[in-house]
């Protein structure tokens, strides 16, 4: 509606994730003239600030990232004046009703939609709901919550924290962010299986033999270990943005793209998944190390970190999905910080040929014969099939090869930052890219039984070099599963 104005809340506008992703995020859909004709952004923290110091902080990240075209400038200093302050503390009604007299100064009485961000640690987020709710929501249009993990550390506080958020909001309020989803290779995968003729008939256990889902930083938590050390790489990467791959990679054809369709698909794959055990993991934690003159600090080195903290700061995993597509199909998980790479991917490692008439070309490893499909998330996005090839030449030699999709060579234009997709999304309405809160509960039943032994039983670590490839540890719960990691071999 033309006439409709509306008003996003960055709700913990001071912090990293707001001036690193969110604003960016909100300018870019601006740029792209993506957001509606009329609409206010706010920012909200506890830091006393005003609109004009808002304003620098945020124009300090905002980029012109987009074709790099000339009006960006102007377009930055249009978005700025849009954009709004209101500091106040986030359980207070009082200065949510503030707030709101803000809101509607600016809508100028049109028909509003309110969207808020919570960009706050979770220990808030029933505070603020309860408040923007209350006091804050829209009087004649809609009001929408988007919130960050964690949600919850295990099955428990988890439940608690949708009962709380479900006594202010209901389920269609609420958008329950996962950053990964709105990452376009993850958002491609569904194109690719479904709409492709050659991959769907191979998609089950018939010709895949394993699947591998890969995450690793090559930095630590530096600066966040605070935070981290409350939850470690299980919950912070596996439970959610590895396991959602994990979801969407195996679930079965939806009835159609509708986002309660694709969902029910999603939680059936869950909930037809065994919870770990303690010997389908192994974890690792990174100690210091120095190289070429550099030293690296270890993990208990960080100041918020306990010295004597076994928090993982590495975790490989072997899940499997009782179904019939699936049975007996390992998905491997590995996630990492410290490691000697960023990148993120998905390997998926097919069956040998049968009776393979080349097979005395492959020497005695078969192994390294076998197609292997690749999904490289980041960086440099790409989707890569290894096949066999004849060497050209007189002789029959043959040669492991790559028919290779690299998106900056086709698609040359940048790829949008997760957090635009998403928040566009939100904006619009569209769930498909949100955790419904079945979903939620089930991807924590899988993981809350292991979190709770391996803190119970204090299961040491290993540890691992900053900056190498992680425990010996996670080559032997591949190899007791048949499976080599592909991105070492
Ligand atoms: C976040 C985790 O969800 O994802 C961080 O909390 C991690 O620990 C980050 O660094 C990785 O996101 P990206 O988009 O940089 O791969």
């Amino acid at each position: 509606n033309s006439e409709s104005t509306l008003s996003i809340t960055v709700v913990g506008a001071s912090g990293d994730l707001a001036k690193k992703k969110i604003f960016p995020a909100l300018f870019a859909l601006y740029y792209e003239d993506c957001l509606p004709k009329n609409f206010v952004v706010f920012g909200y923290a506890r830091t006393k600030m005003t609109d004009e110091e808002l304003r620098n902080m945020i124009s300090r990240t905002l980029t012109c990232r987009i074709d790099k075209r000339e009006n960006c400038e102007d377009k930055m200093d249009q978005f700025l004046k849009r954009c709004f302050y209101h500091s106040g503390q986030y359980n207070s009604e009082e200065h949510f009703v503030e707030l709101n007299k803000k809101m509607k100064e600016k809508e100028a009485g049109n028909l509003s939609n309110r969207l808020f961000y919570l960009s706050v640690p979770p220990n808030i987020f029933v505070d603020v709901v309860r408040c923007a709710s209350l006091r804050a929501s829209s009087e004649n249009g809609w009001t929408r919550v988007i919130v960050e993990k964690p949600f919850g550390r295990d099955s428990e506080s988890s439940g608690e924290l949708t009962r709380c958020l479900k006594q202010y909001l209901t389920e269609d309020q609420i958008f329950r962010i996962d950053h990964y989803l709105g990452k376009e290779l993850v958002e491609n995968l569904s194109v690719l299986r479904f709409s492709n003729l050659v991959f769907e008939p191979l998609w089950s256990r018939n010709y895949i033999r394993n699947v591998q889902l890969i995450f690793s930083e090559d930095f630590g938590t530096e600066g966040r270990g605070g935070y981290f050390d409350n939850y470690g790489i299980i919950r912070d990467i596996m439970q959610n943005h590895l396991l959602q791959i994990l979801a969407l990679f195996a679930m079965e054809t939806p009835v159609s793209l509708d986002a309660e369709d694709i969902r029910n698909e999603k939680v059936k794959v869950l909930r037809s998944m065994r919870p770990l055990q303690l010997e389908d993991v192994v974890v690792g934690q990174y100690k210091g190390h120095s190289k070429g003159g550099k030293s690296y600090p270890a993990y208990t080195d960080d100041p918020t970190v306990p010295k004597d903290s076994l928090t993982a700061t590495f975790a490989a995993a072997a899940l499997f999905i009782n179904n019939a597509r699936w049975d007996g199909v390992p998905f491997l998980m590995k996630a990492g910080k410290a490691l000697h790479t960023k990148r993120a991917e998905i390997r998926v490692q097919f069956r040998h040929v049968p009776g393979n008439l080349y097979r005395r070309n492959f020497g005695t490893d078969l192994d390294k014969a076998t197609n292997e499909l690749v999904l490289r998330v980041q960086p440099d996005e790409a989707i890569y099939l290894k096949i066999n090839n004849k060497v050209p030449g007189l002789g029959m030699r043959l040669d492991r090869s790559d028919l290779n999709l690299l998106y900056r060579a086709r698609y040359p234009r940048e790829i949008p930052d997760a957090y635009e997709r998403l928040l566009l999304d939100a904006i619009e309405g569209e769930r498909r890219l949100f955790i419904r809160s079945d979903e939620l509960d089930a991807a924590w039943q899988l993981f809350t039984p292991l979190l709770n032994e391996l803190e119970e039983k204090k299961i040491v670590p290993e540890l691992y070099p900053y900056g190498s490839r992680g425990p010996v540890g996670a080559h032997y719960l591949a190899a007791n599963h048949n499976v080599r990691w592909g991105d070492l071999s």
